[in-house]
């Protein structure tokens, strides 16, 4: 079995659940305390044994590769001041730890994830959408490394979510369940609560086989008339293991303005630097 080195960061969106904050930089610089949601991802993957980073941009992202780059002027100015440069070490990185690959129109996640297709060749990948913020101990991505040891082929996170409202995920059909794995009989991109096969939601953490790339060449265009991603998935089951593993663990759908706020909250919360004023503030406007 291959080991997964390489992780696809997905950040061409167009972000328009964010307008205007979004209209002249990319969706995932939005901090959540101090970090914006990029470097969250980052971490995870590193933590997850991941060597490579892959991040897929549009126009107006250039600022996600410059925020891994070494910030010179700012550095200078810092060390001239006498100002330790402690805070920007999350943000190094090993030389050629990252690329970057261009997805010229938005068509869809599906596309977002063949446009990595050359640099990912013939192994095992991870992608993580960095707008899915997840906290957990070890993180999301590292305990689907630790599934993927048992049983490889795809694993997708999952999470149960209100019938009412899978029309806004992908959504599995499950088979037998041993635990928080749970097998994968089909994938339904956002079912109506009336068709949803369960109540088990995609949500943006993957593990999967290069074969997946094959069948996003073919760029059908599914839900929305945008390429899935799920479609694609959907296509390898049957002749792949395929699981999905519930994360123990919380997610913040810090794609949508109310996650945003409340992941803001709960990190904030949890921090020794500014909880105890967060957590007075709420306790005087309760
Ligand atoms: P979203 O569905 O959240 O879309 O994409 P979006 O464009 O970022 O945001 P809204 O809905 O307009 O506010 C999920 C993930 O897939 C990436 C996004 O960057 C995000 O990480 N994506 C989506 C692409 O990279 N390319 C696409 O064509 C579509």
């Amino acid at each position: 079995m291959k080991s997964v080195r390489k992780a696809v960061f997905p950040v061409a969106g167009l972000g328009t659940r964010f307008l205007p904050a979004t209209k002249a930089f990319a969706k995932e610089l939005l901090p959540i305390v101090d970090r914006p949601l990029i470097q969250y991802a980052v971490d995870e993957a590193r933590e997850a044994g991941i060597k490579q980073m892959i991040f897929v941009t549009g126009r107006g992202k250039v600022g996600l590769e410059d925020y891994f780059d070494i910030a010179f002027e700012l550095e200078t100015v810092m060390r001239g001041r006498g100002k330790s440069l402690e805070m920007l070490e999350p943000t190094r990185s090993q030389p050629g730890s990252i690329a970057s690959v261009r997805q010229q129109e938005p068509l869809g996640l599906g596309h977002a994830v063949w446009c990595a297709r050359d640099i990912i060749g013939d192994e095992p990948f991870a992608v993580l959408l960095p707008d899915d913020l997840m906290v957990g101990k070890p993180g999301c991505l590292a305990q689907m490394m630790q599934a993927y040891d048992k049983v490889g082929g795809n694993i997708i996170c999952v999470q149960e979510v209100p019938r009412e409202k899978t029309a806004s995920y992908g959504v599995i059909a499950p088979g037998t369940a041993d635990g928080k794995l749970t097998e994968v009989k089909g994938l339904v991109e956002k079912p109506r609560p009336e068709d949803a096969p369960s109540n088990l939601a995609v949500v943006g953490r993957y593990i999967l086989q290069p074969e997946v790339m094959r069948i996003l060449e073919d760029k059908e265009t599914g839900a929305g008339g945008e390429i899935q991603l799920t479609d694609a998935m959907a296509k390898l089951i049957g002749t792949q293991p395929f699981h999905g593993l519930t994360f123990d663990g919380q997610r913040h759908d810090c794609g949508d303005k109310t996650g945003f706020v409340i992941a803001n909250i709960a990190l904030a919360l949890d921090r020794h630097d500014v909880g105890p004023a967060v957590r007075a503030f709420i306790a005087d406007i309760a």
